[in-house]
């Protein structure tokens, strides 16, 4: 088969190209740095021409409230590109628990991408997968100060981006699921916990505070970012970091 993989340079979208190449189907990558535009449409039309299957794993590059006008946009563009030149299924990768932390623009954005997706003229499937053990860098350098990191005790459930690809692939290889398919990791930690984990295994002096009200995780309730029904990936937390 015949994949268009749009943000096939980045993370996830880097790793889903090899696997479906290795797989014997035909994956092209395609992005800013190929000369492919989401926003404002340049080269769209070529990258999905003849294409079985778009994999959109493009991402914006804010998580402010911009970014709802980066998911609306580029769903648009995309959408009617890939309609117009036939493609039978669409594939995108939102995130576990999405549709419950309304507080967060960024997440808004992804329920917005979804319900763009799921409206629109294409047989279309939904990965959704918990927050990528690559992320946790990020998290840490958010609310770094001095010697110490304040995180809340959120539930987190971490997936490795190798096996984020991996399902990515799989569905997209396979029949529109015409809904959602939850991928997590295989531990569920607190974020303090994990924080914690994280600096020594990494030989890290600095230590983590625990603050409820701390970093953008703090509005998240509950469990919401977690799924113990969810398929759950392989790769564990502790070798990840190994
Ligand atoms: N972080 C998490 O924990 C998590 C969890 C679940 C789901 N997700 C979702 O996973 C998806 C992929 O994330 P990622 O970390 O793999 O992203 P990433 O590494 O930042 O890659 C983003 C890709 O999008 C491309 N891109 C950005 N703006 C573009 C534009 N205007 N036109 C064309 N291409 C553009 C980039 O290419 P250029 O650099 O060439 O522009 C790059 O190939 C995102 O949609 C995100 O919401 C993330």
């Amino acid at each position: 088969m015949k994949f268009a993989v749009i943000g096939g340079t980045g993370l996830i979208g880097s790793q889903v190209v090899k696997n479906l190449n290795a797989a014997r189907h035909e994956a092209v990558p395609h992005s800013q740095s190929t000369g492919v535009d989401v926003i404002s449409g340049q080269g769209l039309d070529e990258a999905v021409a003849g294409a079985d299957v778009v994999v959109n794993l493009t991402n914006s590059p804010t998580f402010d409230d911009a970014s709802l006008a980066f998911f609306q946009t580029s769903m648009d563009h995309l959408l009617a590109a890939a309609h117009k030149g036939g493609v039978g299924h669409f594939v995108i990768l939102s995130i576990v628990g999405v549709d419950q932390v309304p507080e967060l623009d960024y997440y808004r954005a992804k329920v917005l991408q979804e319900n763009i997706l799921a409206a629109g003229p294409i047989p279309y499937s939904i990965v959704r997968a918990t927050q990528f053990m690559d992320f946790m860098e990020a998290v840490l350098s958010w609310t770094a100060d001095g010697d110490t990191i304040r995180l809340p005790a959120t539930p987190i459930q971490p997936i490795a981006s190798k096996d984020v690809a991996d399902a990515v692939a799989e569905v997209a290889s396979g029949v529109p699921l015409a809904g959602i398919r939850n991928i997590a990791g295989p531990e569920i930690f607190s974020l303090d916990d994990l924080g914690r984990l994280t600096l020594s295994r990494k030989g890290d002096n600095r230590t983590v505070v625990t603050d409820p009200t701390a970093g953008m995780f703090a509005v998240v309730k509950g469990d919401a970012l977690t799924d113990k029904d969810a398929q759950l990936a392989p790769t564990r937390y502790t070798d990840w970091l190994a």
